[in-house]
């Protein structure tokens, strides 16, 4: 699809609920419809990180493709990687309909999905025809109804092990009651051990050993932030990504559909994501891999990221309003910022707005 019909097709899909929008959305990338978008490789904006190899370092997040049922046309629609899940071992309906919200004049999304996927199984068996140098990483969470969590994340370990290039231990959804306790300093250590122990297990078995990230909530307290990376420091763990949805409602324009319950995402977000990246990455130095999530809608939102101290980014809400064009915009956008200032990479803008940002304070 042309970027010139982006405005038009974005007019009908926001005459219809936005949850039977995504999913119209997913089948037409299945039918193949988007086609691939020829993006030069920019050697330039090249990243090795955690042992891969990322051509770009624009993401899809997680929550977009549950299932696993496009990573290979997001990966053609200019994608460096993209994440598959939340997935959980057994398939889970979620929360009741409506539970996906468009804030239109903030350009916002709120969710309360509450894990809805089709289980382990049923991803697992999508991905295994991949070839290897797809970059599609596997987030992996607990069943609502789960009786040891922490089990449930060692399955997501063992059970996709021969496809997934990362994992991501995603402990932050505000959406499954209790989740975000494992962010806690004692419940965060048992999930670590846990969770890399089964993967050094599986390394050994296999003879490769795939990173392990962790993502966490914006909504966090300096004292949280310490904990967490207290214990990050502690651990094996690969690295970061910061962040997952916010239960804040400061600020919005749209406030009757800021009353809904759920994870707010989108252009409200960025700040506050940005402030806690920051802060995390001014805790874990500057050799820890940390990936920036959270309100990214254009080249230079997600330059800013990269200044505030990611090294790699990923974005969902801001495709709702922007389109499938959007990663290809963004990626030749850091191209277009490396021909301007003479970058020889663009890991040379990485923390240079990082007190900028460390110092801000994160509103409630
Ligand atoms: C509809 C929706 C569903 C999401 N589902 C998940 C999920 O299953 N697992 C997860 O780790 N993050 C999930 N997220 C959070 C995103 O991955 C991302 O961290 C967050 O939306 C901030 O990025 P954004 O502002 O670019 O959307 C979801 C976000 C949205 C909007």
């Amino acid at each position: 699809m042309r970027d010139a019909l982006w405005p038009i097709l974005r007019a009908g899909l926001f005459r219809i609920d936005p949850e039977t929008a995504h999913g119209l959305s997913i089948s037409g990338l299945k039918t193949g419809l988007a086609p691939a978008c020829a993006l030069p490789a920019d050697p330039r904006l090249k990243i090795e990180l955690a042992g891969l190899s990322f051509s770009n370092p624009l993401g899809l997040a997680a929550g977009y493709d549950k299932n696993a049922e496009v990573p290979e046309a997001m990966l053609r629609l200019g994608f460096g990687f993209t994440e598959i899940g939340t997935v959980t071992p057994r398939p889970q309906q979620g929360n009741p309909r409506p539970r996906l919200f468009r804030l239109v004049a903030d350009q916002g999304v709120i969710n309360r999905f509450g894990f809805n996927n089709e289980g382990h199984a049923a991803a697992f068996s999508r991905l295994r025809p991949l070839p290897a140098s797809a970059l599609v990483g596997i987030n992996i969470g607990a069943n609502k109804d789960a009786t040891d969590r922490v089990a449930d994340y060692v399955a997501g370990i063992r059970t996709f092990y021969s496809v997934a290039r990362y994992f991501t231990a995603n402990i932050s959804s505000p959406n499954t009651p209790g989740l975000r306790d494992l962010q806690g300093r004692e419940s965060l250590r048992i999930l670590l051990d846990a969770v890399l122990a089964a993967r050094d297990e599986e390394a050994q078995k296999a003879g490769r050993s795939v990173p392990v990230f962790l993502k966490i909530a914006p909504d966090l307290t300096d004292e949280g932030l310490d904990d967490i990376a207290a214990e990050v420091l502690a651990s094996k763990l690969d690295g970061i990504i910061v962040s997952n949805t916010t239960l804040s409602r400061d600020g919005l324009l749209d406030q009757a559909t800021a009353r809904e319950a759920g994870g707010l995402s989108g252009k409200p977000l960025f700040e506050k994501s940005t402030i806690v990246l920051a802060k995390m990455r001014k805790r874990l130095g500057p050799a820890f891999p940390i990936i920036g999530v959270g309100g990214i809608h254009s080249p230079e939102t997600a330059a800013e990221k990269i200044r505030a101290g990611a090294d790699l980014i990923q974005l969902y809400s801001a495709m709702v309003y922007e389109g499938p064009g959007l990663p290809a915009r963004i990626v030749r956008g850091l191209s277009d910022l490396c021909n301007r200032d003479n970058l020889t990479s663009i890991r040379e803008i990485r923390d240079t707005k990082l007190d900028h940002w460390a110092l801000k304070n994160v509103a409630p």
